[in-house]
């Protein structure tokens, strides 16, 4: 599949069904039910915007969701690759869109978080590599977020 052939959209009606469908693809990533259920719930929330990727055939591959967190900074709050579609580019352009939407907002950042590295989660020292790739820094890397687990948090200058 070429990039052109992967169409980026905002996601009306219910993006909350997209979310949920990707994310229980993805196991090793999103083990609990509860926190599927906490991001269908931001995705039916208007703060969040969500953007789909989708196949020639409209089929959803992938999303990414950000929210505000200030007048400066837009957070990546979450995304997901349908496993079959990962290393195809699609994860890149749906952070190309968060980006796009956070500058129409006036946004100087973008943040993400996710597991960090010390934790050597190998799933998630792949996800971490992806968003180096995207441009963000390692701001830094903290066990006060989430309980039980390493939080890194990583910018980039928009
Ligand atoms: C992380 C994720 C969204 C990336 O999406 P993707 O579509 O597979 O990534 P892409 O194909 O767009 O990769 C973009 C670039 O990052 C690089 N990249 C991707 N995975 C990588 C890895 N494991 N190691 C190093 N670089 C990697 C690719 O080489 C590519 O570079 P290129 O454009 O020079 O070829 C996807 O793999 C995924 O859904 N992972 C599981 C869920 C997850 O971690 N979500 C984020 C947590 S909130």
């Amino acid at each position: 599949m070429s990039k052109s052939q992967i169409r980026i959209e905002q996601a009306v009606g219910n993006p909350d069904r997209i979310v949920g469908t990707i994310l229980r693809t993805l196991p090793e990533y999103f083990g609990f039910e509860s926190a599927i259920v906490d991001y269908c719930e931001n995705a039916r929330d208007e703060k969040y915007t969500t953007f789909v990727a989708l196949s020639e055939n409209a089929d959803a591959m992938g999303f990414a969701m950000m929210v505000l967190n200030s007048d400066t900074t837009a957070e990546l709050w979450v995304m997901g690759v349908l496993p079959a579609f990962h290393s195809r580019g699609i994860g890149a352009r749906l952070v190309e869109a968060v980006e796009t939407e956070a500058r129409k907002r006036a946004c100087k950042y973008l943040l993400v978080k996710t597991i960090g590295p010390s934790q050597n989660d190998p799933n998630f020292l792949k996800t971490f590599k992806f968003y180096l790739k995207q441009g963000f820094e390692l701001l830094m890397e903290c066990d006060f977020l989430w309980a039980g687990s390493s939080c890194a948090l990583l910018l980039k200058k928009l």
